[in-house]
């Protein structure tokens, strides 16, 4: 096959990429992006500020926009994401305790009414885990109680029950790092519980402070085997070695469970770190080594 997605799809895989909204009036950018992926996460304009903006007021413009340059044009979407601690409005910043934990919940079911049945996975959760230590992270959401987490995947099952619903994460790519162990105790306790989650999004920002190490495939296939899928949601590598990128794709490969793959960003120009150059196609659109590879590497199943 000669594009990412067409040659993912050979294992029954997808291939995405992070759209946004504001750049699809360039046509360089949406050629690449139609031709090359079959999944699309909305960069920011699925967000709590950008869907809630004013409590109880919800606006899925610029949502909207994405999810129908994808679905007109073949794609599968995911939905990103329905409970974080940033990017929240400033009327949900300044609210706490039980009024907070209420509002989460209508926003959860806002958002997923809007969407329902229109979705390929949500992830509901998004970076509860503190950066050192294997705890969660301190946010106004942690601390309306330990158990926000369960609560937005038991209402978001109840207000979509054909979407999968996710936990998405940074720095939970390495096996023996207390973040990735911490995430992997609560999805083994929530799949002992019966806490609705199927999917476990690995964002795989790699660079220089977290790079890419060769335990990922353990990672992968020691959250598949707790009974979800493994999804690598975020995907850029400083640099964008061709090598790096060919592992990362062929430990996916390796786990059955792993069915998708999606970078965050087209073009290194597009990235949320575009200095780190660390996308598959130069800031002209021009394939990449790293593009080769992933490609090959998706060819050789
Ligand atoms: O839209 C406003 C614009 O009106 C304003 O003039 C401009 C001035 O700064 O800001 C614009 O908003 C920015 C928004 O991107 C849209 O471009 C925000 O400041 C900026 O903070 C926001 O950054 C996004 C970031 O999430 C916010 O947390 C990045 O685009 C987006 O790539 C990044 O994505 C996250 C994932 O959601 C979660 N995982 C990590 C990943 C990278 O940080």
């Amino acid at each position: 096959e000669t594009t990412l997605g067409a040659a993912a799809a050979q294992s029954g895989r997808y291939f995405g990429t992070a759209i946004n909204s504001g750049k699809l009036g360039d046509s360089a950018y949406t050629t690449i992006a139609n031709r090359e992926f079959n999944m699309v996460t909305a960069e920011n304009e699925m967000k709590i500020d950008a869907t809630e903006p004013q409590q109880g007021v919800f606006n899925f413009t610029n949502a909207d926009r994405v999810y129908n340059w994808a679905v007109q044009n073949g794609k599968r979407v995911r939905g990103h994401t329905l409970a974080w601690h940033s990017q929240q409005p400033g009327w949900m910043q300044s609210l706490s305790g039980s009024a907070l934990r209420q509002a989460m919940i209508n926003h959860i079911n806002g958002v997923m009414a809007h969407y329902k049945g229109q979705l390929y996975a949500w992830d509901v959760v998004n970076e509860a885990y503190a950066d050192s230590g294997g705890g969660r992270r301190d946010s106004n959401l942690q601390r309306t109680g330990n158990d926000w987490i369960e609560v937005a995947f038991r209402t978001a099952r109840a207000a979509d029950p054909g979407v999968k619903l996710c936990y998405n994460d940074y720095n939970i790519d390495n096996w023996t790092w207390e973040k990735t162990q911490g995430v992997y105790n609560m999805v083994r306790d929530f799949k002992s519980r019966g806490v609705p989650i199927d999917c476990v999004g690995l964002q795989a920002h790699f660079n220089s402070g977290s790079p890419y190490n060769s335990n990922f495939r353990t990672t992968i296939s020691s959250f598949a085997a707790l009974g979800v899928d493994v999804q690598i949601t975020e995907l850029d590598i400083q640099g964008a070695s061709a090598t790096t990128y060919a592992n990362v794709v062929n430990d996916c490969l390796a786990v059955a469970r792993c069915n998708g793959i999606t970078t965050w960003g087209v073009r290194d120009s597009d990235s949320w770190r575009s200095g780190d150059t660390p996308l598959l196609f130069d800031g002209n659109g021009n394939k990449k080594p790293a593009y080769t590879s992933v490609l090959n590497a998706l060819n050789s199943v």
